[in-house]
């Protein structure tokens, strides 16, 4: 008889036997920055996820070198916001001061980590779209080049890789051309190539202030029904030169994380997002579920749908206390 038990029987084979880890060298941690001196204050609708002024980084930069995990992606939380999102390219804004902060704290320790820059403008803009206006629409390509700046303010604070998240046609060509003829050839991009139109995103918005004032994000992120089209996007951004491709949010979207590994060789990341977070947080607290199964049952499902790269809220956490299911 086939018995698929045999070899389930023992925790030692079970061990020997498991298909997936989760490497916690892919995990990466969402870390929020905000203008203004010693605040470090709770989101309230992420319990356990902070944002920190710049002069309060380096606890959470020591408590990932202390965990272990890959590294940080930076948002920012601007003191002043404006039509055109001139906060997100500006030299001196808040994500190249914090990538700068980041910098030189690993150098005194003598520890390295991936700081990624999240490039959009919606924390940015007065009316929170992730580009500027014309006509109330958001106008794809006068948008492009504000993204290349910023990318490039990024990097030139020292930002490790880009990860552009605004859906805008064209923005990957754009900034790896303008980090090529600024003479970052090496540095990567990450792409959020397939980035749904989700309510899923609701407790980031939160913590970034980054909710649209009118309307919605459905012009430019992907209808949720659709599952060819982020086979689409994913491909564009392959061919414009992306070095990593972007699956979010990921809990509801496994499918997609399957059929986009099986397309492409490039390592693909997913977002496990806010709300994803949101809800394993609220039904833990409530003790309805045991929070550590739970989280290490979800980020196995990551890596077992294909993914090499987790970004998720719950990096920190999971990775202290180490370990395997
Ligand atoms: C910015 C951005 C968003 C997220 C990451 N980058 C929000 C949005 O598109 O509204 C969401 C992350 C999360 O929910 O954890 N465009």
């Amino acid at each position: 008889m086939q018995r698929t038990r045999r070899l389930r029987r023992t925790p030692a084979l079970r061990a020997l036997a498991a298909e997936t880890v989760i490497r916690k060298e892919g995990l990466v941690y969402p870390v929020f920055v905000r203008w203004g001196e010693n605040v470090r204050e709770e989101v309230p609708s992420m319990p356990g996820v902070y944002r920190y002024s710049v002069d309060r980084l380096a606890e959470v930069v020591d408590a990932v070198l202390a965990a272990g995990i890959g590294g940080v992606m930076l948002f920012g939380i601007p003191e002043h916001k404006d039509e055109r999102g001139s906060g997100a390219y500006d030299e001196n804004g808040i994500v190249p001061q914090a990538v700068r902060a980041i910098r030189a704290h690993c150098r005194a320790r003598g520890r390295e980590m991936v700081v990624i820059a999240d490039i959009c403008l919606c924390e940015y803009t007065s009316h929170g779209h992730c580009g500027v206006l014309e006509g109330g629409e958001v106008a794809n390509d006068a948008s492009l080049s504000l993204h290349a700046m910023s990318a490039l303010a990024a990097v030139r604070a020292g930002a490790d890789m880009v990860a552009p998240s605004s859906m805008m046609d064209g923005v990957v060509a754009a900034i790896r051309t303008a980090l090529d003829d600024a003479g970052y050839p090496h540095v990567p991009i990450m792409a959020y190539s397939a980035k749904f139109a989700s309510a899923f995103y609701g407790p980031f918005r939160d913590a970034a202030d980054s909710a649209p004032q009118t309307g919605d994000r459905r012009g430019y992120q992907m209808d949720v029904r659709n599952g060819r089209e982020a086979l689409r996007e994913l491909a564009i951004d392959e061919a414009e030169g992306a070095d990593i491709l972007m699956v979010k949010p990921a809990l509801a979207y496994l499918d997609i994380v399957r059929a986009a590994r099986e397309r492409t060789l490039l390592p693909i990341a997913v977002y496990n997002v806010s709300g994803e977070y949101a809800m394993v947080k609220a039904a833990a607290a409530q003790g309805m579920i045991d929070e550590r199964r739970i989280v290490e049952e979800i980020l196995t499902a990551f890596f077992r749908a294909g993914a090499d790269i987790v970004i998720t809220y719950h990096a920190l956490d999971w990775a202290k206390n180490g370990g395997n299911v």
